[in-house]
């Protein structure tokens, strides 16, 4: 272990203080309870396992039944809902961790089957022909191709807002630390970014400011309630699934990053989630050149990180922390086995979604 290595340096995040800056990434397990979207004892016992985390980010979770995308994954908008958290963010409390929930609409990715009633909603009609949603037969999961969405009206928009706001203070009441808005990957709030998606003539659309838009007004409304320190954004500046391709991302993401620096928020998280795809390439120098510094507080960094980059992007000042995902899905003591040097299990992509222990509470710990 090196002598003052930055991995291990302690950091203030907005209203938090982290010992460590090795986070782990939000990672979709596909555990919860369906339909009704609760979280259960496996995934205390999951969540508590990784709780040396500097700071642990939930997997995505629903603001709303119109939000889900995908049967088995949990929710923070029912009274249940916020009950059956509490175990887990007590026993990530209990274990010496700190854990925020990450705020989740999945938008047009999404069938109508998950909330029967109405199709998904986007910023636009337009349909999404490589979106898959994942759904519930009996007792059986599949994927299946996203339901054709419908535009959000003007009034469904403030909706929403109200929506992540009641969600964030769900969060909070169910013990989370804070909330990370999910603005990344394709989901709802990507769809008002990317100009390929969204063809609005109003004040969501068109504009570098108007794509922008719902994303900061969503952050107003959870910081009004939950405070600017305890709020965290997601943004995945390359990202090109899922329907997502924005020919010029760089203007609205340094604008986004500009705003959120003017509103003081905990951290902006930037992933580089094509790294998720076999064989592909690291593409966070291409995002760090796009986003041009615009944004001034804590930086967390993710997409294909091994503990080398992890060190030298801290050590050089272009990440306040890394976010390691499929590394701290497989290895739960993770901090410890990156500043030891100490070998890591690898991910077993059979058990990522869905299922019960296997692959998921039984990754040994070095120890
Ligand atoms: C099983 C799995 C589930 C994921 N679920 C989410 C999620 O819920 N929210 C999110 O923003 N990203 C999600 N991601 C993306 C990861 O957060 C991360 O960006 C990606 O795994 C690349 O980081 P890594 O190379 O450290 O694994 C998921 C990735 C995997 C492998």
């Amino acid at each position: 272990m090196p002598d003052n290595d930055p991995l291990l340096t302690p950091l203030t995040l907005g209203a938090i203080e982290v010992p460590n800056r090795v986070f782990m990434a939000p990672l979709t397990r596909s555990r919860a309870t369906d339909p009704d979207g609760l979280a259960t004892p496996l995934m205390t016992t999951y969540y508590s396992q990784r709780a040396t985390a500097g700071l642990i980010i939930s997997e995505a979770t629903n603001i709303s039944e119109i939000a889900r995308g995908y049967a088995w994954t949990p929710g923070i908008y029912s009274a249940e809902q916020v009950a059956s958290w509490q175990p887990v963010t007590a026993a990530v409390h209990a274990a010496g961790g700190r854990i925020f929930c990450q705020l989740w609409h999945t938008g047009r990715v999404s069938h109508e089957s998950l909330h029967p009633g109405s199709p998904p909603v986007s910023s636009s009609s337009l349909e999404c022909e490589q979106c898959q949603a994942f759904i519930r037969v009996g007792d059986r999961g599949q994927r299946a191709a996203a339901t054709p969405p419908r535009a959000l009206s003007a009034v469904e928009i403030a909706a929403t807002i109200e929506d992540y706001a009641a969600a964030a203070v769900n969060a909070i009441t169910a013990g989370f630390d804070g909330v990370e808005v999910h603005g990344a990957n394709g989901y709802l709030l990507q769809q008002f970014i990317s100009p390929n998606v969204n063809n609005r003539d109003d004040r969501y659309g068109g504009s570098t400011a108007n794509r922008a838009r719902l994303l900061l007004e969503v952050v107003d409304a959870v910081a009004a309630e939950v405070g600017g320190g305890r709020v965290g954004v997601r943004i995945s500046p390359v990202f090109g699934f899922s329907g997502i391709a924005d020919p010029d991302p760089g203007p609205v993401h340094r604008y986004i990053a500009a705003a959120l620096s003017d509103r003081a928020i905990a951290f902006l998280h930037l992933a580089d989630t094509g790294t998720m795809a076999p064989g592909a390439q690291p593409r966070m120098d291409e995002i760090l050149a796009l986003m041009q510094g615009t944004f001034g507080g804590p930086v967390v960094l993710n997409g294909g990180y091994d503990v080398e980059r992890a060190r030298r992007d801290i050590a050089r000042g272009e990440a306040s922390a890394i976010a390691f995902g499929r590394a701290f899905l497989a290895n739960p003591d993770l901090p410890a086995r990156l500043a030891a040097g100490y070998p890591l299990n690898p991910p077993d992509p059979r058990t990522f979604y869905g299922g019960a222990e296997t692959g998921y509470t039984d990754y040994p710990s070095w120890s």
